[in-house]
Formats: C-alpha cells, sequence, structure tokens
C-alpha cells in the first residue's frame, strides 16, 4: 500500500543530457563562413537562411557536389575544388545546418 515509487524521475534526468555537446563544430564551421562566404553571402543569419536544414543536408551532399557547382564560373570555384573545402565542409555544414532557415536558431554574427 505504501510502496508507489515514481517513475517520472528517470525522464527528467535524459531531458537535462540533450542540450548541450554538439557546439564545437559550429562555431569552427561559422569562423569558416565569416572567412570564405560572407563577401558574397552576407553575415551568418544571411548565409545560413539562404537555405532549410534538409536544403543544407542535400547541397551537402557528395562532397558538396550541389555547392560545388553553384560557384563553378565566380572567383570562388578554387575554393570549392580544392582540398580546404572537403577538410572544413563538414564543420561549415554543422553551421550552416545548425542556422538554417527553418531551425529557429540565430547565429551571433
Ligand atoms: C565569390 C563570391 C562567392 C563566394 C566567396 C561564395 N559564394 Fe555562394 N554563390 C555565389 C554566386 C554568384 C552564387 C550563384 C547565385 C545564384 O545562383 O543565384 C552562389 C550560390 C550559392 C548558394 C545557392 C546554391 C543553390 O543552388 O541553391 C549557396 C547555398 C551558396 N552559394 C553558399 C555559399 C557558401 C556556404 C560559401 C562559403 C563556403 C559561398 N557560397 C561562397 C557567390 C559566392
Amino acid at each position: 500500500m505504501k510502496k508507489t515509487t515514481s517513475v517520472l524521475l528517470s525522464s527528467v534526468v535524459a531531458l537535462g543530457m540533450l542540450s548541450t555537446a554538439a557546439n564545437a563544430d559550429v562555431s569552427k564551421g561559422q569562423k569558416v563562413y565569416l572567412k570564405m562566404c560572407k563577401k558574397c553571402h552576407g553575415n551568418g543569419t544571411k548565409g545560413a537562411a539562404m537555405n532549410t536544414q534538409d536544403g543544407w543536408d542535400e547541397l551537402f551532399e557528395n562532397n558538396g557536389a550541389k555547392l560545388i557547382k553553384a560557384h563553378e564560373g565566380d572567383s570562388s570555384e578554387a575554393f570549392f575544388k580544392g582540398d580546404m573545402f572537403q577538410k572544413i565542409s563538414g564543420d561549415l555544414r554543422d553551421f550552416l545546418y545548425e542556422y538554417g532557415s527553418d531551425s529557429g536558431n540565430v547565429p551571433s554574427c
């Protein structure tokens, strides 16, 4: 009769663990964006809002094939076709995805 044990506690603990981590790459990607993309696409808020989160996933598919294609013929082509882009594209993708137009998040740059 007196042993009414609560199961609620476990779900409260689980919730607390969700909202940390995952930010290291986003801030690296933000730096890359400011250095490589801002001059043509404006600040990070504007840049990331060029696309939805699904849209960014698509652009970064196949090692960024669509994104590379979109820049063929302009002065950023060499960057997109070089090793540098492949090296940083993971971080860059994380930043853009994190702040995609339907993310509800706004970066501070
Ligand atoms: C030299 C200028 C320049 C730089 C630097 C540049 N872009 Fe672009 N970007 C363009 C131009 C020009 C287009 C084509 C515009 C259009 O199609 O309307 C474009 C198109 C795009 C598109 C639309 C692609 C599509 O098909 O939907 C995205 C997304 C994009 N750029 C992201 C980036 C990112 C991320 C970076 C940094 C890694 C970057 N751009 C750097 C000039 C630039």
